[in-house]
Formats: C-alpha cells, sequence, structure tokens
C-alpha cells in the first residue's frame, strides 16, 4: 500500500499483534503532522487444537495493513474466519464457521474447507479412465461428493508463511497418495491463500501427479455479509457472469443439458436478490431445494474473468469473484437446518442463512464426454486461480 501521507504512526492491537509503522516522507513538513491508521500486514500463528489426538492444527491469521483478516486452519484449509470491510471502516466476519476443531471435525457441512480430489459430485462414485474403471466411496445418496468419506476439507495439510511485500499468504501443501479415496495416482496438491492489500483474498490451486487422474478443486467457504449469521441471505444480491446453467436429475448429477438462463429463475446475469425466486414453482429449484447448480461462466475459459459478485444492500458489503476456471456452483446453504452452532456458541446456522460460490470444473465431468476434461495426466500442470475482492458500496 502507498503512503502518501506525512507521518505516521499507529499502534493498531490486532489479536497479539502490535504494529508500529514509520512512513516515508519526501514532502514532510514539521508544523502539520498527520497521523494515520496503518499497520504492517502481519502473520499470526496459534494452535487451534489436536487432530486424532496426535496431529497439531494451527491457525494462521493474515492480516492486511487496513485491517482485514482472513484466519485459516492447517485442517482442510479452512477458512475459519473473514473480516470484510465495512462503511465506518470497521471490519466484521462474513463467513460460516465454528469456534473449536472439534465441531470441524465432527460434522462440518464443508464450511470453508478446501474440496478435493474433486469438487461436487460423480455420479454412482465411479468412472473410467484409459480403460480401467474406479470405485470411490460413495457419501451422498448414490454419488460421491467433494471426494468421497475423507476429502481434502478432512486432512492435516502442510503450511508454510508466505510474505510479499504488503501480501500474506499461507502456502498449503498435501501429498494424496495413490489410491487415496479412491483416485489414482500420487497428487501433489498446492493451495496458497494470499490476502493483498486491496483487500482481495486470492487461492491459488496446483497439482500434479504421476498417474493420469482426474482433478477439480474448489473452496467451500458459505458467505453471510450482512456479518449477523442470524440473517439468511434471501436479501443478498447476487450476479452470475453466465447464459447457461446445468441442469440436474434427482440426483444433482448434471443431466448433460447446457441450458439458457434466459427465461428461468437461473438468470442472475444482472444483480438480484437471491430470494426474489429461490421458491418459484420450477422442478429444477424443486431438485436443489433452492439453487445448487453449476453455472457456466461467459469467456473462453484460461483467463482471469468475472464470475460473480454479492452485495449486501444493508451494509454495502460487497464481493467480487474472478476466476480462471470454467464454471461456478452457486448453493443457497439449503441444507442448513438449525442444529449447527454459531462461532459465538449462541445461536445456530438457520436454513439458507450461507450461500457459496464455488468455482470449478463441471461437476460429474469424468463421465460426461462433452464437459470440459478433469483429467490430469503425469508431466501436466494442474494451475487456476480464483479472487475474492471484498470493498463497500454507499
Ligand atoms: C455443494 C453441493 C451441495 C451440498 C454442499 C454441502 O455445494 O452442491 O449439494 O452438498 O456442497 O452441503
Amino acid at each position: 500500500m502507498k503512503l502518501n501521507k506525512k507521518f505516521l504512526v499507529i499502534p493498531i492491537v490486532l489479536g497479539m499483534s502490535l504494529a508500529l509503522v514509520n512512513c516515508k516522507n519526501d514532502t514532510k513538513k514539521e508544523d502539520t503532522p498527520v497521523v494515520e491508521e496503518m499497520a504492517e500486514a502481519s502473520i499470526i500463528k496459534s494452535n487451534f487444537g489436536m487432530f486424532q489426538d496426535s496431529i497439531p492444527v494451527e491457525k494462521y491469521a493474515l492480516v492486511n495493513a487496513n485491517g482485514m483478516e482472513v484466519d485459516v486452519i492447517t485442517y482442510g484449509g479452512i477458512i475459519t474466519s473473514l473480516k470484510a470491510p465495512s462503511q465506518d471502516s470497521t471490519f466484521q466476519d462474513v463467513v460460516l464457521g465454528f469456534d473449536s476443531l472439534e465441531e470441524y471435525v465432527e460434522g462440518s457441512p464443508y464450511f470453508g474447507a478446501i474440496i478435493g480430489r474433486y469438487g461436487n459430485r460423480i455420479a454412482k462414485g465411479e468412472f473410467k479412465l484409459d480403460g480401467e474403471t474406479y470405485t470411490l466411496p460413495v457419501n451422498d445418496g448414490d454419488n460421491s461428493l467433494h471426494g468421497g468419506t475423507a476429502g481434502f476439507d478432512k486432512v492435516v495439510w502442510n503450511a508454510e508463511e508466505v510474505k510479499d511485500g504488503d501480501n500474506v499468504g499461507l502456502k498449503l501443501t498435501y501429498l494424496s497418495p495413490d489410491g487415496d479415496m479412491g483416485y489414482p495416482g500420487n497428487l501433489e496438491t498446492t493451495v496458497t491463500y494470499t490476502l493483498q492489500a486491496d483487500n482481495t483474498l486470492m487461492v491459488k490451486y496446483e497439482a500434479t501427479t504421476d498417474k493420469p487422474t482426474v482433478v477439480n478443486l474448489t473452496q467451500h467457504t458459505y458467505f453471510n455479509l450482512s456479518g449477523n449469521f442470524d440473517n439468511t441471505i434471501l436479501d443478498t444480491e447476487v450476479m452470475i457472469n453466465a447464459d447457461q446453467y446445468l441442469p440436474v436429475d434427482a440426483g444433482l448429477i448434471p443431466t448433460g443439458e447446457l441450458k439458457s438462463v434466459a427465461g428461468t429463475t437461473f438468470d442472475f446475469n444482472k444483480p438480484k436478490k437471491i430470494g426474489a425466486e429461490i421458491n418459484a414453482e420450477d422442478d429444477q429449484l424443486k431438485k436443489g431445494l433452492g439453487y445448487d447448480h453449476c453455472w457456466i461462466l461467459n469467456g473462453t475459459g484460461g483467463e482471469m474473468k468475472l464470475a460473480a459478485t454479492a452485495l449486501d444492500p444493508e451494509s454495502g458489503r460487497f464481493m467480487e469473484i474472478m476466476s480462471t476456471e470454467p464454471a461456478i456452483q452457486f448453493y443457497t446453504g439449503n441444507f442448513l437446518d438449525g442444529t449447527l452452532t454459531q462461532k459465538d456458541g449462541e445461536g445456530t446456522y438457520a436454513y439458507r442463512s450461507g450461500f457459496c460460490l464455488e468455482t470449478q470444473h463441471y461437476p460429474d465431468s469424468p463421465n460426461q464426454a462433452d464437459f470440459p476434461s478433469t483429467v490430469l495426466k503425469p508431466g501436466e500442470k494442474y494451475e487456476t486461480t480464483t479472487s475474492f475482492k471484498f470493498s463497500v458500496q454507499d
């Protein structure tokens, strides 16, 4: 961040950290000192409990110079807290999650987690690759969801702090062994979260394999931009940059059709309240119990392009998602049922109190030859990037 003001100084207490920063100044006038609140970007590490009584889990708080903070734990690479800017320049937590590791381990609906090896569903937990049939654990009706019974959301990742100027990040790595959850190949996976000075969280996914396999990594944060988890997300205004979506069957597997959103409740090309049509008489909404579908992003593919935006009209909190991925799963928290406890330990997460926008390839691609391929071969590099930028609209 550029500091064009005169002087400096700022004691800001961020959790346990106190940063005092001296700002350089060429045009300094001794008689008119300007005091500006500004801190150095920092990474604060703390203990977040013990997985299976033996593996320590750490929490890393990434804090930028503005005071925006993203907390990540090494279990599942989970974003446990994301404090986004508010109109009054304070920051409020806008992601669903828990206070303790136990709650994440005992039954989280993928709150904040890295999803792998395969985001969303693979029909009947089975796919063929190079003539070989692979069988995956089935954990969602007849299908395999989000990498199976113990996907990347349920393992402890290695973590390395990354500091680059005003950017603070965490590089998470995990080696998924050949045969892990039924998938072939040793998959070396890296997910790097970087919190930038402009309040953008960059998420970079990388993977390599030593046998042909399929990969579809994503991030499963549930947002509630109101910052009040007692509110539903129905008033949030969402835009999805997509002219087509994938209709699903009763098990939420894409039928294979790419359907135009024009004239349907699935048209989010212009910002629309999530709740505007969510309860409409619509066969697809009935199947998803609301929105739980994959939209095909406009654009030609590999480039970083606008995927979606979300605005909480009350607070003005605004999120812009860009991605190199061809699609985005929009899920409106239809399975939340008020049984999970909020972070403050008081309220519970009610039906539709969070929404997910998961950038990814299409669900069930390994079984659908017409969908863009998710095959990764030895010698190739899987590389995708998604960014979440937070700001405030008046
Ligand atoms: C994804 C799926 C949903 C649901 C959630 C997790 O978004 O598409 O059907 O499984 O994850 O609860």
